[in-house]
């Protein structure tokens, strides 16, 4: 019983248009989300597509209600406001991360990963993080510290909550990076021949040994998170730990590979709300 549902999820699976090896023209970016989307919804009908920014938790009603409780009290708050205190102390030279990120830094994370066209590649948030610190004679953050990048994305990412995620691909350069995560995404890999998508798509929902799985749609608005209310984890951190967990072994936080990951990833949740700094088991 259980095997002939596998084999029919993963029917299911081939017949989405955005599985890889599709021949013919690209497919745009938002056929792929809607496709996605079109697919989750026709195997749990019950659950809002809104309420996969909760990732595992729209899964799970109790998990969910002890979720809402510990965010009242976050126990993080005191990571988020050393976060503030980074955001706030001006460099060396006077100016602040607020004078040159776009928009003073509000209600922007949701255009990240953005394609810079004169650099010829994807743009995380935390990449234009550190070039606003180079920029003004700071040394960069190590991407993956989360005593630094961490703390201050954990703060200066609450200034987008609300922002609807608005990742764009446009031309043909965005597209060919978009299309390299993509097929990171759905290729198999490690000595457990998974790809992200044999996890996140055909098993969202249901349960890898105890934990519930959750979908991709959804999943980069509310970074970082705290598990078990204080370890903080950013979202290439995430990937990491994904990668090991099918025993393959991770490209650098901060590369070519792993950027165009979270490039694609990240468009998968267009028109879904930012809230970062959010708890996670
Ligand atoms: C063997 C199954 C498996 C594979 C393969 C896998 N993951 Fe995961 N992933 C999990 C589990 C289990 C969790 C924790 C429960 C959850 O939130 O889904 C998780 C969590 C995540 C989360 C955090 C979700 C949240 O809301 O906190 C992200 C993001 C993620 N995975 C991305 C990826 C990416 C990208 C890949 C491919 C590089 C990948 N995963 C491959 C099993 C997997």
């Amino acid at each position: 019983m259980r095997q002939q549902i596998i084999t029919k999820l993963l029917a299911g699976v081939a017949g989405l248009g955005l599985a890889l090896g599709a021949v013919g023209a690209y497919a745009s970016p938002e056929s792929d989300r809607q496709e996605l989307i079109k697919y989750y919804q026709s195997k749990y009908p019950n659950i809002k597509i809104d309420d996969y920014v909760y990732g595992a938790l729209a899964f799970d009603e109790d998990s969910k209600a002890q979720y809402d409780a510990i965010m009242e009290f976050p126990p993080y708050e005191a990571d988020i406001d050393a976060g503030r205190k980074l955001w706030e102390t001006p460099f060396k030279n006077g100016k602040t991360y607020a004078s040159c990120l776009p928009n003073g830094g509000k209600n922007i994370a949701g255009n990240y990963p953005m394609f810079d066209e004169a650099k010829g590649k994807v743009v995380t948030l935390n990449d234009a993080i550190n070039d606003c610190r180079t920029a003004n004679g700071e040394e960069a953050y190590k991407l993956g510290d989360k005593n630094t990048m961490g703390k201050l994305t954990a703060y200066m990412r609450t200034l987008s909550d609300g922002m609807l995620m608005n990742v764009k691909v446009q031309g043909p350069k965005a597209m060919a990076a978009y299309e390299d995560g993509k097929k990171s995404f759905f290729t198999r890999k490690g000595q457990l021949n998974f790809a992200c998508a044999s996890c996140h798509v055909q098993n969202a929902g249901t349960r890898l040994r105890s934990e519930l799985i959750s979908p991709a749609v959804g999943h980069t608005v509310h970074w970082p998170v705290f598990r078990g209310g204080d370890n903080l984890v950013m979202l290439q951190n995430r990937y990491e730990g994904c990668f090991k967990q099918v025993r393959a072994v991770p490209p650098a936080i901060g590369s070519t590979t792993m950027n165009n990951l979270e490039y694609f990833h990240s468009s998968l949740s267009n028109g879904l709300p930012m809230k970062a700094s959010v708890f996670r088991k």
